[in-house]
């Protein structure tokens, strides 16, 4: 069986350096909010170029506090896409807020701009922009929106890890940049963790008391907060990965050059990637009309090619019929019935890429 992801390679190819990372941790005794964690956000901003990074319980954590520390919360706006992660939406609720669903670009699977400007109202206080499959979103047009709007810039980096906005990495560019370290994410943990890269002290110092029930000294909450603290083990563990994402990310676009190379005219839809931009193939997308018959044909030859997401989230139980912006999403909802994820993923063998490749090639052939 050839996965669409499979996390325990990282495990695998980097045991001897992980392996210590833990035997440091556990060794120590120090096993919450210690140095690893401090390093970490340190060198994560580096790497980010963003002057602030605060380590987080989870993605969707990073998104929730991000935006309360932003100051929005109860009757604001905020302007998210549909086809996404469910946690991007639940994150603006935890924090209290409204989201309005904008329809994406087909070409992209990220928000359409011209969608973004018509949901905006007078209550509208910020866009949250996801850079989805690796891609990132518009961010020329979506922050001249902002701007123009006054409105705060918020981004979803979960699925983006060190991709680029021409010379500025994601997460350095919006007001506040949210990651998730999940297990198959490009940068990813083995267990939850998550982090908020921000612009401003203010903001930076916000999260620290949010993450920790409010505490602006130990044991005296200024305000209520909450607990999600990145645990030590995880951060030691990302402190190892963090120097090999470069050579990851590179091992992801010449994987995905080499689908786009060999599945040219193959009859799926292949990903475009946004120029001035650099895609980090968190995921390789394709689109099918037949998208079912394609996913059954790979799955008989041992291909666990998945879709990321079979139901965007304002068709969701929870959603449906609830959230403004859902009545009007024509592009979101083609893609969730055309999208299929192919495997891509540092460790893929050319072995299995090349079986995909043959795969995808015998469709109806
Ligand atoms: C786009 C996006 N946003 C947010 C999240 C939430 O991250 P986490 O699972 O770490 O809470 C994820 C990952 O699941 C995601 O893919």
């Amino acid at each position: 069986m050839i996965p669409f992801a499979r996390p325990g390679d990282s495990w695998k190819a980097h045991r001897q350096a992980i392996e210590g990372a833990l035997h440091r941790v556990l060794d120590s005794g120090r096993y919450i909010l210690g140095p690893e964690v401090e390093a970490f956000e340190r060198e994560f901003a580096a790497a980010c170029g963003s002057p602030f990074a605060i380590g987080v319980g989870s993605g969707t954590d990073a998104l929730h506090l991000a935006l309360r520390a932003l100051g929005i919360g109860a009757g604001d706006e905020v302007i998210v896409p549909s086809h996404t992660a469910v946690a991007t939406i639940a994150a603006v609720e935890m924090a209290g807020a409204i989201p309005v669903f904008a329809d994406i670009e087909a070409a992209t699977f990220t928000l359409d701009p011209a969608r973004v400007d018509e949901a905006c109202g007078p209550k509208t206080k910020a866009i949250l922009a996801v850079h989805l499959y690796g891609q990132p979103a518009d961010l020329d047009r979506l922050g001249a929106i902002a701007r123009s709007r006054g409105l705060l810039l918020i981004e979803d980096c979960a699925q983006a890890h060190g991709a680029r906005h021409r010379n500025l990495t994601v997460g350095s560019i919006g007001d506040a940049g949210c990651f998730s370290f999940y297990p198959t994410k490009n940068l990813g943990a083995f267990g939850d963790g998550g982090l908020v890269c921000a612009r401003e002290s203010a903001v930076a110092s916000r999260i620290r008391e949010l993450r920790e029930y409010g505490w602006r000294e130990r044991y005296h909450s200024a305000t209520t907060g909450f607990n999600s603290r990145l645990d030590e083990l995880q951060a030691a563990i990302l402190r190892e990965k963090l120097p090999r994402l470069g050579a990851d990310t590179a091992e992801r676009q010449r994987q995905a050059a080499v689908y786009l190379h060999e599945l040219d005219g193959t009859g799926v839809g292949l990903p475009r990637v946004r120029p001035g931009t650099s895609h980090v193939f968190h995921l390789f997308v394709v689109r099918s009309a037949d998208r079912e018959g394609l996913k059954r044909h790979l799955q008989s030859k041992g291909i666990g090619a998945a879709i990321h997401y079979p139901l965007p989230v304002h068709l969701q139980d929870a959603y449906r019929g609830r959230v403004r912006g859902g009545e009007a999403l024509p592009e979101s909802e083609r893609a969730c019935r055309e999208i299929l994820s192919l495997p891509l993923f540092p460790g893929l063998t050319e072995g299995e890429q090349q079986t995909v490749i043959d795969a995808v090639k015998s469709f109806r052939a």
